[in-house]
Formats: structure tokens, sequence, C-alpha cells
């Protein structure tokens, strides 16, 4: 298969010298690349800042900002088999950058916006398989059938953010698989290597069920 794989955190920058960013290391992502190369698929990165090795046998592709994401998700994608979409977009932009550094006085606000919906406006494309993530504090799996539903994915990783140590780096989180056909799997307390492993298997099912049913047509 053709993977396409984003990870890591974005950065939205908000002088010369400063950004807004969150905590994401990118492991998750590499996990992913890492199972999927193992099993001899061709994946492509789209990545954050990363400070993890990349995978030598990756097509790598280096990005900051949710926009720029945004525009190298959207050429990737029309060359894809599955899209996995693990990285932390930043949720908010800086509406102004300021060409200056500012100086630090008094007190600054600054106004946000939302940045755009990297996988949720992907252009779709005929039998492509779709996976996100959604990490929530409460309300779990409501939550991560929503966002199946609004991005319209066929799998959404769900992680509760209470369990384990945090989200981020290399972590154990609770998890469920999601599916379009609204079936949840439960799997418990896992490393990213086993999640990793998990999503493959159903993005893996997914394509090769669907290809089965149309070349037996
Ligand atoms: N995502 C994306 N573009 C964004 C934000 C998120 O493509 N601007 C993707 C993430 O990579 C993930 C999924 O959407 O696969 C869910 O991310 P999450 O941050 O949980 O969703 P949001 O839409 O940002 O909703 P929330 O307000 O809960 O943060």
């Amino acid at each position: 298969m053709r993977l396409l794989i984003s990870a890591g955190p974005t950065r939205e920058p908000i002088d010369p010298v400063r950004f807004l960013s969150n905590y994401s290391t990118g492991f998750m992502g590499l996990q992913l690349a890492r199972e999927a190369i193992r099993r001899r698929h061709r994946v492509t990165m789209v990545c954050g800042p990363i400070e993890e090795p990349m995978p030598a046998q990756a097509r790598v592709i280096r990005v900051e900002r949710a926009q720029e994401m945004a525009e190298a998700m959207r050429k990737e994608a029309a060359k894809a088999d599955a899209v996995i979409m693990a990285a932390a977009v930043a949720d908010f932009q800086p509406v102004h950058f300021a060409r200056l550094k500012l100086k630090r006085s008094g007190r600054l606000t600054l106004q946000l916006k939302a940045t755009p919906d990297i996988i949720g406006r992907l252009p779709r494309q005929a039998g492509q398989v779709r996976a996100g993530f959604a990490l929530e504090a409460r309300g779990v799996l409501d939550k991560a059938r929503a966002k199946l539903k609004g991005k319209k994915l066929d799998l959404i990783l769900a992680q509760d953010a209470q369990s384990g140590r945090g989200p981020f780096g290399r972590t154990s989180l609770r998890a469920w698989i999601l599916e379009g056909n609204g079936k949840a799997t439960r799997l418990g307390m896992r490393t990213k290597r086993q999640i990793a492993r998990l999503l493959l298997d159903k993005v893996e099912a997914l394509w090769y069920g669907q290809r089965g049913r149309t070349s037996s047509s």
C-alpha cells in the first residue's frame, strides 16, 4: 500500500522568534511509519518539527505551520491508498504575524483563529482509507464518534488523555478503535507501538477487503 502518515506538532509563528505549539513529539506517527515499512508498504510522512530520527526508507516532507501541512497533505493524499493523520495540529494560529520581534512590556493580547481542519477537508479519493486520532479527557467514545463522523473518517483511534502518564512521547494509553460502521474495539492500555500495529491491521483489512470485493464483483 501507499501510506501517507502525518506526525508531530505544528508551529504557528507569532513573530520572528516565537510560536504557538503543543507538546507532541511525533512518536506515534513514527511508530506507524516504522511498522508500515516493516510490513513493506511505501510510506510518505508529512512531519511537523520532530527531533526523533526518521525511518530511512520513508519519504519525508517537513513542514512547520498547519497551513503548510494542509497543502502538503492535499498534494500527497492524491497518490495515497490510505491516509493516517497522527499529527497534533495546533488548534489556533495568530491572526497577525508581527514582522518585528515583539517587545516584552506590560500585557499582550494575541488574537487567534482556528487552523484549517486538515483531514476533514482533504478531497475524497475513491477507495482511500482514512484514519485519524482523538485524544479526549472526558466522554472519550462519544467525542471520538462525533469526530469520526464530522471528519468523514473510516477509522479513529480514540485515546483517554487521563490514562497513563499523559499522552506525549513514549507512553501507554487506554485506547479504542472506532469504525465508520459503528463498531468499537476496546484495546485497553497499550504502548504506541502496539497501537500502531493494531491500527495498521484495521487499515489493511479495510483496504484489502474492499479490493477483494471489487476484484471478485
Ligand atoms: N486534525 C486536523 N486538522 C486540525 C486539527 C486536527 O486534521 N486542524 C486531525 C488530527 O490530526 C486528528 C483529528 O483531526 O487526527 C482529531 O484531532 P483533534 O485535535 O482531536 O480534533 P479537533 O478537530 O482539533 O477538535 P478539538 O476541538 O477537540 O481539538
